[in-house]
């Protein structure tokens, strides 16, 4: 069994990046400039942010952060993205989600130019990502692929199922293991609340991936030997030992089930850290003009 190290592998990449904008400032080209909008108090968020932003200085990123008050208006948010839109030097952004409930979340992603939409949330990119044109794979399927792609994992005629059909994990990443690609050539299922007999589906699989928001759904029993799971929860459980009160778990039951696993993501330290790998990669082709 080899545990798929996302913390390490995310920090070999945000190395990488670097390096690359070292060469583009000694080559006196124009530095990747990433904003992102925080509007209200929501504590994750804050924490998503303010990493986001860190991450962005550590790999030599320009960074601005707009934070608002949860009191501001759709129309005010509505102006920020055209001002950001039209921005040249702000290569990317993104709207921190969720946003305060008189914000309407579908009007705004919508309004996003979808050429700077670095989190690949706009319908533009997921049409266009799902018929395998240039555009900004969403954080945690871009995440998946590379940690496939960078452990060599074979995925072409394997079976690979997936818990949850989310719009921004289990429907995408469905659509790009089914891909004609290197890391694709899978033969996807995709499993939901409806699907009958779940777990005679994920015991048939090569490759699991599950993103349903359960703590511990996936026990060993429904794992057959040498599968590959990747494991997108993250779930806070109580825990009176932990000075916070809780801990992080995913949706496997890791400590049964990676004794059958070729190849298994942990939680925390798994699928997590390699989200805003991505959005610096897709701030970085962006600047690049190597999308759109
Ligand atoms: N909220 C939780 N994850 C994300 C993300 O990847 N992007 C944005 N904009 N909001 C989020």
């Amino acid at each position: 069994m080899t545990k798929i190290d996302g913390k390490q592998l995310a920090a070999d990449i945000k190395e990488e990046i670097a390096e690359e904008v070292k060469a583009i400032r000694a080559a006196g080209g124009k530095i990747p400039h990433l904003a992102a909008v925080l509007v209200g108090e929501d504590p994750a968020s804050q924490v998503y942010v303010r990493n986001k932003v860190r991450d962005c200085e550590r790999v030599g990123f320009n960074s601005t952060l707009i934070k608002k008050e949860a009191d501001t208006s759709e129309e005010e948010l509505l102006a920020i993205v055209n001002l950001l839109n039209v921005d040249d030097d702000i290569d990317g952004f993104i709207v921190q989600l969720p946003l305060p409930k008189h914000i309407n979340e579908e009007k705004i992603t919508l309004a996003i130019d979808p050429k700077k939409d670095v989190d690949g949330f706009h319908p533009v990119n997921f049409g266009r990502m799902a018929q395998g044109l240039p555009c900004y794979w969403p954080a945690t399927p871009f995440g998946i692929m590379q940690m496939l792609d960078r452990y060599n994992i074979e995925t072409s005629g394997k079976r690979c199922v997936i818990l949850g059909r989310s719009n921004i994990v289990g429907t995408p990443i469905s659509i790009l293991l089914s891909r004609k690609a290197k890391v694709g050539n899978c033969t996807v299922t995709l499993t939901h609340s409806r699907t009958q007999n779940i777990e005679e589906e994920v015991k048939r699989a090569d490759i699991i991936i599950a993103a349903i928001g359960i703590p511990n759904y996936v026990t060993a029993n429904m794992v057959s030997e040498g599968a590959v799971v990747i494991d997108v929860g993250i779930n806070r459980v109580e825990d009176a030992t932990r000075k916070r009160g809780y801990r992080l778990v995913g949706d496997v039951d890791y400590e049964n089930v990676a004794p059958k696993c070729s190849y298994i993501t942990p939680v925390p330290g798994g699928v997590g850290p390699m989200t805003i790998t991505s959005l610096l990669m897709n701030t970085l082709k962006s600047c690049k003009g190597e999308v759109y």
